[in-house]
């Protein structure tokens, strides 16, 4: 398997490539030392569960001018947050939203947990979600698992299995891809990779930092995976 040699060049590339998102610390103040914020990371991580990233940005801007903290959420009349949650849909993403930030607040002292396994205890935050804020606000080394990423391990392991079968397949191997170092950038390579670069169609493979450890490149049968179950 191709697994230790990835996280390495992933990360070289993401230095270079990382998508500017208003949730994430920009290169500089990274490089500086700054970590990201957990308000934002949830945030923008409930946002994302079922939205684009084109979408997401300009709610998360105008959401964190108005409510710059957890506990600003928690405090806002549930109104508030449903109105400036319109056009972004699923509102029990917003009703959960608010009662997580109140349960934090409340609860935890306005400081959020900082394992996937008590994040996944509070109201809105399944498996994916508890995951991905583990990793990247709180540098917890877990396997996060979106669409983007199952595609892209999928096509590194020439995975033949079909979707949705091939899901616990393809967790166990991002859970050995995982560095211990810097797993919230890892993380979120894997995601800009499979947007920019690993696309549903047309993966461009000759710029991927990956395509000498990928086996579906190397076959030349990248756009052959996943595998979908014939309905
Ligand atoms: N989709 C969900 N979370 C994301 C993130 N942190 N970066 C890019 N795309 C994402
Ligand atoms: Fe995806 Fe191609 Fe990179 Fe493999 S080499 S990970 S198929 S872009």
């Amino acid at each position: 398997a191709p697994v230790p040699s990835v996280a390495g060049p992933l990360l070289f590339w993401y230095d270079r490539h990382a998508r500017a998102l208003p949730w994430r610390v920009s290169p500089e103040s990274r490089t500086a030392g700054t970590p990201p914020e957990p308000y934002r990371i949830w945030l923008s991580e409930v946002m994302l569960q079922q939205t684009t990233v084109a979408t997401v940005k300009s709610y998360f801007a105008r959401f964190v001018d108005r409510w710059p903290t957890v506990g600003a959420v928690a405090a806002a009349p549930e109104t508030d947050i449903l109105g400036e949650w319109a056009g972004l849909g699923y509102y029990a993403r917003a009703r959960n939203l608010h009662a997580c930030a109140k349960t934090v607040t409340d609860d935890f002292d306005g400081c959020f947990p900082r394992t996937a396994a008590e994040l996944r205890a509070l109201p809105g935050i399944g498996e994916y979600t508890s995951a991905a804020i583990a990793a990247i606000a709180f540098d917890e080394p877990v396997a996060v698992v979106d669409g983007n990423v199952e595609r892209v391990v999928t096509r590194l392991f020439a995975i033949e299995a079909p979707l949705p079968g091939a899901r616990k397949t393809i967790r166990a191997h991002v859970a050995a891809l995982t560095p211990d170092s810097r797993p919230g950038d890892f993380a979120q390579a894997m995601m800009d990779l499979g947007a920019t670069v690993c696309t549903p169609t047309g993966p461009a493979c000759i710029l991927c930092p990956l395509r000498v450890h990928c086996r579906a490149a190397t076959q030349g049968r990248a756009a052959q995976f996943p595998v979908k179950k014939p309905k």
